[in-house]
């Protein structure tokens, strides 16, 4: 637990590392899922998650009790929620990526039978092979004497969401047919069969690999489909009978925005916040989850993508859209202007000129401004002295212009009436084109509370509906 005197002084950046859950002091290491932790964090995670001992480590140091709500409003695939469950801790959770939220869902759903799930899904695998079967393919990769025309395939449309070759036409056809027959004979263990396969199609059917970043490698004429997911069943058994022995704990979960979140939750229900939101480093988070996304029909076309990449912070060029107004919550913060203008001033030095560098400054401004208006929003339904943990990393990514992402929201939030508790160095790594040890630091603020919270930005621009300060009021 922060003490207060603790909590109420600032402890500047330093370079020591609080995490107990470290080993050897080695990066690499710090946001590894230990084999202890695979249950359920195991069943679908975003590569390069921070790691559930990460979250432990910040429900004891806030003093996280059963009776608490800890709020993840960025949560991903679900770290902080699926180990606030095994904790016996109450949690929300808010994510706007439809695989991300179903992924959170299911990972938090322990009360399949275990043995019923294992049966139902070789009952499945039996079905699809036997349809497989009667067309000459194999599971096993590389012996199908079957037809390689009259494959079951995406329409166009679908097909056009995809990282080019990220899967290819053998194995896809196995997995429709899998996902068929899940689909037919469908069952209360419906949502882990599909994750399940979500989880095969990423990590071993696909053509994908992570670098860390998404990527293509060279396509593969066959893989394995149902042994893979079958094996990925096997293993949710396992950990369901292990699961269902801990105690219960409330989840509630939203599909939503985090930007646009008061309404969701009731006036100082929130304890504690421990998340890990984008950062301006270019990464995509829909490609990430495209494939799977496209599979499992959580997006058809490019309307289905443009309206998620619509609700998420903005943090990479390809989501910048006209009518974008979030700059204009930092508008009066002099340090983010100052770093939006030298990105643009070192873009026409370097003469680039295409349309994703002329978004560099306005996607930095655009950033920091739906973060603020996120922190902004979040003030309602914090219970006053609750802790907040950021993880955020600094980036280089726009023109090799250093951009402090931990420094600026901590000013932010202290700009909008919380108080900066500390800044604790997760760990560091090596921007390769600038050679500069870029920093992963867990912000940790703490809301004080106060009577009434008034939030409007000096041109008096209105935050969900109403006129609001962005500057703190007591
Ligand atoms: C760094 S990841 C979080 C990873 C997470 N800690 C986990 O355990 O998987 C950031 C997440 O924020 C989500 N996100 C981005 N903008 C959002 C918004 N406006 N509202 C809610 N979620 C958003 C992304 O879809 C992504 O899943």
């Amino acid at each position: 637990m922060i003490t207060e005197a603790k909590a109420t002084s600032v402890i500047p950046i330093s370079d020591q590392i609080t995490m107990r859950g470290r080993r050897n002091g080695r990066n690499g290491d710090s946001n590894k899922l230990a084999e202890e932790d695979r249950p359920a964090h195991g069943w679908f995670r975003f590569v390069l998650s921070y790691p559930p001992h990460l979250v432990r480590h910040y429900l004891e140091e806030f003093g996280m009790k059963p009776r608490c709500r800890v709020l993840d409003p960025f949560c991903g695939t679900g770290t902080t929620i699926v180990e606030c469950r095994k904790n016996g801790i109450g949690s929300v959770g808010i994510e706007a990526n439809r695989m991300a939220f179903f992924a959170t869902q299911v990972k938090v759903d322990w009360s399949p039978n275990p043995s019923r799930l294992v049966e139902h899904a070789e009952a499945i695998a039996n079905s699809a092979r036997e349809r497989l079967d009667k067309d000459g393919i194999t599971d096993a990769p590389g012996v199908s004497r079957g037809p390689r025309r009259d494959l079951l395939t995406l329409s166009d449309e679908r097909k056009d969401l995809l990282l080019a070759d990220s899967i290819s036409p053998l194995p896809l056809h196995k997995t429709l047919v899998l996902l068929d027959e899940i689909e037919r004979q469908r069952s209360p263990f419906y949502d882990h069969e599909r994750l399940a396969l979500a989880r095969a199609l990423v990590f071993q059917i696909s053509n994908l690999h992570f670098g860390p970043e998404v990527g293509v490698e060279k396509p593969k004429a066959d893989a394995a489909v149902l042994a893979p997911w079958l094996a990925g069943i096997r293993e949710m058994a396992v950990d369901l009978a292990q699961l269902s022995r801990r105690p219960s704990a409330s989840v509630d979960l939203h599909y939503a925005d985090a930007r646009d979140m008061a309404h969701l939750l009731h006036a100082r229900s929130i304890d504690a916040v421990i998340t890990s939101p984008p950062y301006p480093n270019e990464k995509d988070y829909t490609r990430t989850t495209r494939l799977e996304s496209v599979l499992l029909g959580f997006m058809h076309n490019k309307m289905d993508l443009k309206s998620l990449k619509y609700r998420l912070v903005r943090s990479n060029t390809r989501n910048v859209y006209k009518g974008d107004g979030d700059d204009v919550f930092v508008a009066d913060n002099v340090e983010i202007q100052r770093i939006a203008t030298e990105i643009e001033r070192r873009r026409i030095e370097m003469g680039k000129t295409s349309g994703f560098e002329r978004m560099y400054a306005r996607v930095t401004r655009l950033y920091f401004g739906g973060m603020a208006r996120h922190l902004a929003a979040l003030r309602e339904v914090l219970r006053p002295g609750a802790y907040l943990a950021y993880v955020v990393g600094d980036q280089a990514s726009y023109l090799r212009v250093m951009i402090r992402t931990g420094k600026l929201l901590a000013d932010i939030a202290k700009s909008l009436g919380y108080e900066l508790v500390k800044i604790d160095l997760f760990r560091t790594r090596l921007a390769t084109a600038t050679r500069e040890q870029l920093r992963e630091e867990v912000i940790v603020l703490r809301w004080p509370g106060v009577k009434s919270v008034r939030i409007a930005t000096t041109n008096g621009r209105k935050i969900n509906g109403k006129r609001k300060s962005l500057r703190h009021n007591h």
